[in-house]
């Protein structure tokens, strides 16, 4: 063990090679900062701009501006002009400020005046997004999922070391206190669950048809070409495609895989200790409800994921079938040796022993408004949302960095791919690569609009 004068010894040799505000990666390396951008030191006031402001990016909005002593936001960003006013004025209420408006991204990420981008924008746009903000020196609020395809994790995550960037990504119950409690247990083995080497989640929905829509003109408000950025450009718009519903596009969406089973895939690598990657990957379901509308992506969907002989974990997706599992409509279950323990939507966790007696339950004080779909865990988001302003400001470690991030992301992208070429995948669990299996690597990139193609 090091005596305190060798400890102060250390401290005194490594500060000596940092500069104020450098930061410095989980080995204590110093990540290099080659992208321009302000030095924030502890009390600085961080300066946010949100893009994608009609639903996520409005809650997100309204939350940073409530952190009146940690941030201000600036700038606002959307490509619909029909969606600013709500936002600007979500913000003046929360701060008695009302952010600036910008509609075109590619102007936004030049703003000096900006800190941190914001990006709440549609899948496709993800990567790009980020990868612009951060070569442009800002940090970088990332909506989940990370990216659109497992080209765009490598991209990000190289550009993120190139550019030095702090990135957290919008899985927020990693911040949440009690689910973090639950977590430690879990992996503790406590309460009877020993080693756990089973894992499900789940998420029901009733989502209804979304029609079977003509192409129709462009409505005024919308920039239809900044909307596509970097996905292929069609000259005809339908009208049931946004807001929300690009989801189930898959030019623009990734399904209910990466929509809900980003956030619940990533509580079960994060409670497993699921650094390595999946060996086997498999995908049932396809589009069974209302068969007729436009909806592309499966509305029911069960991911198998294998991990050698250590672990098997799934995720099952029913977005037209809203039944319960164990009593919940989404949660994730983990089988332990003597006792189960669930995690629903709340700040919370039950474990109960073979018999169901509960033998330890916890429900956080800060509520989760399960049927407002627009900003339904917003003081627990804030924790989330303070966490990442501290890692910029303090180098806090991030509760969800960009790399755990990616890794979720890309579990479901490996069950998407599976689910479109029909077969199982075969994946190297120390770099992720498919193996061996040249029709499923197609999908491991997407087509870009001639000009839009993220760069690193
Ligand atoms: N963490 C969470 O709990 C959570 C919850 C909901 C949504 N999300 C994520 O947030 C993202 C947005 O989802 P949503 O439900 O708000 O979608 P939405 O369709 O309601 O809103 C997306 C907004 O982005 C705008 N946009 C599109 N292209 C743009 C561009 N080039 N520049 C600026 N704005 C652009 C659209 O006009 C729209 O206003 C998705 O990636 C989703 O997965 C996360």
């Amino acid at each position: 063990m090091s005596t305190r004068r060798e400890f102060i010894k250390q401290v005194a040799v490594a500060s000596a090679a940092l500069a104020i505000g450098d930061k410095l990666d989980a080995m204590g390396k110093k990540i290099p900062v080659t992208a321009p951008g302000r030095v924030l030191g502890a009390n600085d006031k961080v300066r946010v701009a949100v893009a994608g402001v009609h639903n996520r990016g409005r809650a997100l909005a309204m939350n940073f501006a409530q952190m009146t002593s940690d941030c201000e936001v600036v700038y606002i960003c959307d490509c619909d002009s029909a969606v600013v006013p709500a936002a600007q004025e979500a913000c003046k209420a929360a701060s008695g400020i009302e952010p600036k408006y910008v509609r075109d991204y590619r102007e936004l990420v030049k703003m000096p005046d900006i800190d941190v981008i914001v990006v709440a924008m549609p899948d496709h746009w993800h990567a790009a997004a980020a990868i612009m903000a951060m070569e442009n020196g800002k940090h970088v609020y990332l909506e989940k999922p990370a990216t659109h395809t497992p080209a765009e994790n490598e991209m990000v995550l190289k550009a993120q070391k190139k550019y030095g960037k702090v990135v957290q990504i919008g899985t927020q119950r990693r911040s949440w206190p009690t689910v973090r409690e639950g977590i430690e247990i879990l992996r503790n083995g406590e309460y009877g669950l020993g080693t756990v080497s089973v894992a499900k989640s789940w998420y029901s929905h009733p989502r209804p048809s979304i029609g079977k829509f003509d192409p129709s003109p462009v409505p005024e408000n919308l920039d239809w070409e900044l909307w596509q950025g970097p996905a292929p450009h069609k000259t005809e718009f339908k009208a049931n495609c946004l807001h929300y519903n690009w989801h189930w596009y898959w030019d623009w969406g990734t399904g209910e895989a990466l929509n809900n089973g980003s956030h619940f895939i990533d509580v079960i690598r994060w409670g497993m200790g699921l650094d390595d990657y999946p060996t086997l990957v498999n995908s049932v379901g396809g589009k069974y409800r209302f068969v007729d509308d436009d909806w592309q992506t499966p509305d029911y969907q069960l991911i198998t994921l294998q991990y050698g002989d250590r672990c098997s974990v799934n995720w099952e997706g029913r977005s037209r079938n809203h039944f319960p599992t164990d009593g919940l409509t989404h949660g994730v279950t983990f089988y332990g040796e003597d006792s189960c323990m669930w995690f629903d939507f709340r700040d919370s966790y039950v474990i109960r022993d073979m018999k169901g007696n509960v033998v330890k339950e916890a429900v956080g004080s800060l509520p989760v408004r399960v049927n407002d779909t627009f900003n339904p865990c917003e003081a627990l988001d804030t924790i989330h949302l303070k966490n990442f302003l501290d890692g910029i400001r303090l180098g806090t470690p991030l509760n969800a960095p960009l790399i755990e991030g990616c890794k979720s992301t890309q579990l479901m992208q490996y069950g998407n791919i599976a689910q479109r070429v029909g077969h199982s995948l075969h994946i190297d669990p120390k770099t992720g690569k498919i193996l061996g299996d040249s029709e499923a690597m197609k999908y491991w990139t997407r087509k870009y609009e001639k000009g839009w193609m993220p760069k690193v």
